[in-house]
């Protein structure tokens, strides 16, 4: 027998980088997820296989052993690695483990892939040894693996990738559950160009270093715009959503996190009936999401696919991490 536990991916709808600051950021669960799969070994080794990303192997004593794909790559994994060691740690008990991660959600483009990682690897260790933990313990053991990747987080992508439907997050309120009273479905279009998140964050710092006082403002209206954001998605007033959606873009711009595609993209959904597109994520690179009515949702995927980018539809969804014992040829390979 052994362990599955799955978790899903993030968007951000509003207030990312303002939300380093003050925020607020509002942040919704995808219906793309991370599955980990985990079985205890008798060794203390901890065994990745994330073969269907391209790399696999293991950690001895901290120190990342490949087996397929670069040894760089280690760094990418020691964050699956420091999860199950912490998971355990928190138990107080002792062992090595065999994780194999599934996940449909692509890397490094802002969807929240290694913080789903993260949250089922923790999910799927604690099963492992009856933990019985809450969900909020898990989002904190799991915020330690993140960290590894993220320098120092916010701490919203663990957070609605263990609970899972829409948050909103502010570093002096916390975090914030919300119901919707419909689905809202979404177009995302990946510009499939990885970038690092602590990079861009640094960039912003930078950039607020010269310019204390206009950053300010800039980082203000952003928070203006999620709050604004947060009513108009809880009345679902799409119109008003999609406006605020290209606010929060140009301010994005304004501060030196978009590029030539996630413009080119932006511009391409808008001028195919989208009511409003943004980059989502640190920007650099990454996703850009869209707001449709239906009618026009075929139109703007297509039209994002034209420019050599993927677009996908997806839904929210209120599931967040969840785990199960199953037998071992249950794995859903992928
Ligand atoms: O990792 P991403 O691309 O989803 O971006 C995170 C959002 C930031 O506000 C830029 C950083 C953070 O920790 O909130």
């Amino acid at each position: 027998m052994l362990v599955e536990a799955t978790a899903p991916g993030k968007m951000i709808l509003y207030g990312e980088h303002s939300v380093v600051y003050r925020g607020p950021a509002v942040v919704l669960a995808i219906d793309r997820r991370a599955n980990v799969y985990a079985k205890k070994r008798t060794d203390k080794k901890i065994f990745i296989d994330a073969d269907n990303l391209g790399f696999s192997g293991y950690f001895e004593d901290n120190v990342y052993h490949a087996v397929r794909g670069n040894a760089w790559r280690g760094r990418n994994l020691a964050a699956l690695n420091v999860s199950a060691k912490k998971t355990m740690e928190y138990l107080g008990v002792e062992g090595g483990v065999n994780l194999k991660v599934r996940s449909m959600i692509p890397i490094a483009v802002g969807l929240g892939s290694s913080a789903a990682i993260c949250v089922a690897t923790v999910s799927a260790v604690e099963k492992l040894h009856e933990g019985g933990l809450k969900k909020e313990e898990i989002s904190n053991v799991a915020f330690e693996g993140e960290t590894i990747i993220h320098g120092k987080p916010s701490g919203v992508d663990n957070n609605v990738s263990t609970f899972g439907g829409v948050m909103s997050y502010e570093r002096d309120v916390g975090f914030k559950h919300h119901k919707l009273t419909k689905e809202i479905p979404f177009i995302i279009g990946n510009t499939r160009k990885k970038r690092s998140t602590k990079r861009m964050v640094e960039n912003v710092a930078a950039l607020k270093e010269r310019n204390p006082a206009i950053m300010d403002n800039f980082i203000d209206a952003m928070g203006n715009v999620a709050r604004e954001g947060l009513d108009a998605l809880l009345k679902i007033d799409l119109s008003r959503m999609g406006d605020l959606m290209d606010l929060n873009h140009g301010l994005l711009s304004g501060i030196g996190v978009s590029t030539m595609k996630l413009e080119i993209l932006c511009h391409t959904a808008r001028k195919n009936g989208a009511l409003g597109a943004k980059l989502t994520g640190a920007g650099g690179g990454g996703c850009m999401i869209a707001l449709s009515e239906e009618v026009y949702m075929s139109d703007i995927e297509r039209a994002i696919r034209r420019r050599k980018s993927d677009a996908y539809r997806v839904s929210l969804t209120d599931q967040g991490v969840k785990s199960r014992w199953i037998e071992d040829d249950e794995i859903a390979d992928s």
